[in-house]
């Protein structure tokens, strides 16, 4: 039962004719102390139409009213504030999620319809940037949070596959480079390459041309030419391979920008058509300039297309292929404007669908303040970020919990998880700064901390060797009442906005929400666990590991949305019990 509805359903009767049931409950509102309650409606607007007061009216209305699920209704002032029986509202809460277990929170917004979610994207043979671990973070999550609210999603990963760059990569390879060399180490070697080409190119301009004959050879179909490029390619794609693996971020499609190469002359064409080309010193454009923003460049002189061009098409064939009803792209807030180009010159050309693609922009990643660069010198590869991050966690592990069993597994779910919760924890535009020994902590608002107290929760209900699956059944179909203390029933009330929390973070594509309302239930739980002594044996024992085990569930849940694991360091902490099992052994 919805308390909202059932508590504007009571004042109804009151105000007839006055205010309407929508209206009633959009003037609800949540008290902000505990003291006041669970719920409020204001009497203000009444006054008029009573000629009273509206405290006297909150007073006469309030001493009316009664419902099973409030245990008083009493006026406070101008306001009437509802108090929620806690035994039956708690014991509601915990039924439900274990009813509903790792489903608590989904929704059936989507009704199937489709979601691209491009992100990651990075660039064939340049390093992994931290700007694109941002992208592959957020963008993981947010397919997760969408999947969670019933949409079918694809997840796209747009390589930087193309341009003039790799004419110079096959002119620096042939002069420079070798076979094993690349195979061994690809990216750093074929950033060296990179690297050296424009040394040397600024010397000596017949490098330049060189390289232009060898893009020209590309396009042609040039069969070196196009060898090179996929093997480039190819040892790009496996270097990355490592990371999403650790990340454990897998996507339905690989095309990238070179996928388009065949399809962007009737992108041009269709631009063409609805008479949106201008020559601009000899380049076709889409001006733009009554949206304020300067022309979308569609091809250069020399007939070459571009990044904008790729996107268009791009965005042409995934409607096709998906239909999706929404296109979201993650990256970074640097390409700002080229999105709100490309949006608008589908827009002009007539597509309907463009008024539902989104540019999800996200703000940096700072070392010391300033931002952190992967260019010549100082470039920090995300691998090494990431090993590093498991190699720390592992030897806090040692240290601190010597004793647990797959060290291995647990050092890599908390090392990756502590990278990913310290991005997503920050609202996507903020900067972030870049701190592994602040990931790590196990105090404060980490990965770690969620991971651990999930794997605390789990091993309190290992230790209740009694309470299994039956216990807990049982429990949820009898009318045992469920909990009333002010410990609990913080939790419980975390427990209950879990559904509106996923709600909000799809509508804001904001991960940021789900990893602050995991630290907060994480928060929540453990001043209960420290206050409250869960396993002693009496009357309530069943309905305080039954909130144990919801607990379990919700953070596992809420971690899972965020692309981190829990499990994996919960098993570690002990064999399995009835807490945290896989999927549907507990039924
Ligand atoms: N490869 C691009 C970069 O690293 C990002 C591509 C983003 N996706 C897109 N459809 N433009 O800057």
């Amino acid at each position: 039962m919805n308390i909202g509805k059932a508590f504007a359903r009571e004042i109804e009767k009151h105000v007839e004719h006055v205010l309407s049931m929508t209206e009633i409950e959009a003037m609800i509102e949540q008290p902000k102390y505990d003291e006041q309650g669970d719920i409020a409606f204001p009497c203000f607007r009444l006054a008029k139409h009573f000629k009273k007061s509206p405290v006297q009216i909150a007073e006469q209305i309030a001493a009316k009213l009664e419902h099973p699920l409030y245990e008083k209704i009493i006026a406070v002032g101008p306001y009437i504030n509802g108090f929620l029986d806690k035994k039956s509202y708690s014991k509601q809460i915990v039924q439900q999620i274990i009813n509903e277990k790792d489903h608590y929170g989904s929704k059936t917004i989507g009704n199937g319809q489709t979601i691209t979610i491009d992100f990651s994207s990075p660039n064939i043979a340049k390093p992994f940037s931290m700007g694109h671990l941002r992208s592959t973070v957020i963008g993981n999550s947010l397919t997760h949070i969408a999947k969670k609210c019933g949409f079918e999603v694809v997840k796209i990963n747009h390589l930087g596959d193309w341009g003039t760059q790799f004419g110079k990569l096959i002119t620096a390879y042939k002069l420079w480079g070798s076979e094993t060399s690349v195979q061994e180490n690809p990216i750093p070697v074929l950033l060296d390459l990179y690297v050296k080409f424009h040394e040397e190119a600024d010397e000596n301009d017949a490098l330049n041309q060189e390289a232009r004959a060898w893009f020209k050879k590309l396009e042609d179909g040039d069969k070196e030419a196009t060898a090179l490029w996929q093997w480039f390619r190819d040892e790009s794609l496996k270097a990355f391979s490592k990371i999403y693996d650790l990340l454990d971020v897998s996507f339905d499609s690989y095309h990238g920008e070179a996928f388009y190469n065949d399809k962007m002359d009737e992108t041009v064409d269709v631009l063409n058509e609805k008479g949106l080309l201008t020559l601009s010193e000899g380049a076709e454009v889409v001006k733009l300039a009554e949206l304020d923003m300067p022309p979308c460049l569609i091809r250069k002189s020399d007939g070459a297309t571009l990044y904008a061009t790729r996107d268009l098409t791009a965005a042409r064939y995934r409607q096709a292929t998906y239909h999706f009803s929404k296109a979201i792209y993650v990256v970074g807030q640097e390409q700002t404007v080229h999105f709100r180009q490309f949006f608008s010159v589908l827009e002009k050309a007539g597509y309907q669908w463009a008024k539902h693609m989104v540019h999800v922009p996200f703000g940096f990643i700072l070392k010391d303040g300033k931002k952190m660069s992967t260019r010549k010198g100082k470039v920090v590869l995300l691998e090494d970020v990431l090993q590093e991050a498991i190699s720390l966690a592992k030897r806090n592990i040692e240290e601190k919990n010597p004793t647990i069993e797959n060290k291995e597994a647990v050092a890599e779910a908390v090392g990756v998880g502590a990278v990913i919760y310290h991005d997503l924890k920050n609202e996507r535009m903020n900067h972030v700064e870049f701190s592994l020994e602040e990931m790590l902590k196990v105090e404060g608002r980490t990965g770690p901390y969620v991971q651990y107290t999930h794997a605390r929760a789990c091993s309190i209900l290992r230790k209740a060797t009694d309470f299994n699956n039956d216990v807990l059944q049982k429990y949820r179909l009898g009318d045992e009442p469920g909990l009333s203390d002010s410990y609990s029933w913080h939790v419980i009330k975390h427990l209950r906005d879990f559904p509106h929390v996923v709600q909000r973070a799809f509508d804001d594509l904001e991960p940021s929400l789900i990893a602050r309302y995991v630290f907060e239930l994480a928060q929540d739980f453990n001043k209960y666990y420290s206050h409250v002594k869960v396993l002693t044996n009496d009357a309530e024992r069943t309905a305080r590991l039954s909130l144990v085990y919801t607990v379990t569930v919700v953070l596992k849940e809420g971690l899972r949305l965020l692309g981190i694991k829990a499990q994996k360091v919960c098993n570690g902490v002990r064999p399995i019990g009835l807490a945290c099992m896989d999927k549907n052994t507990i039924s």
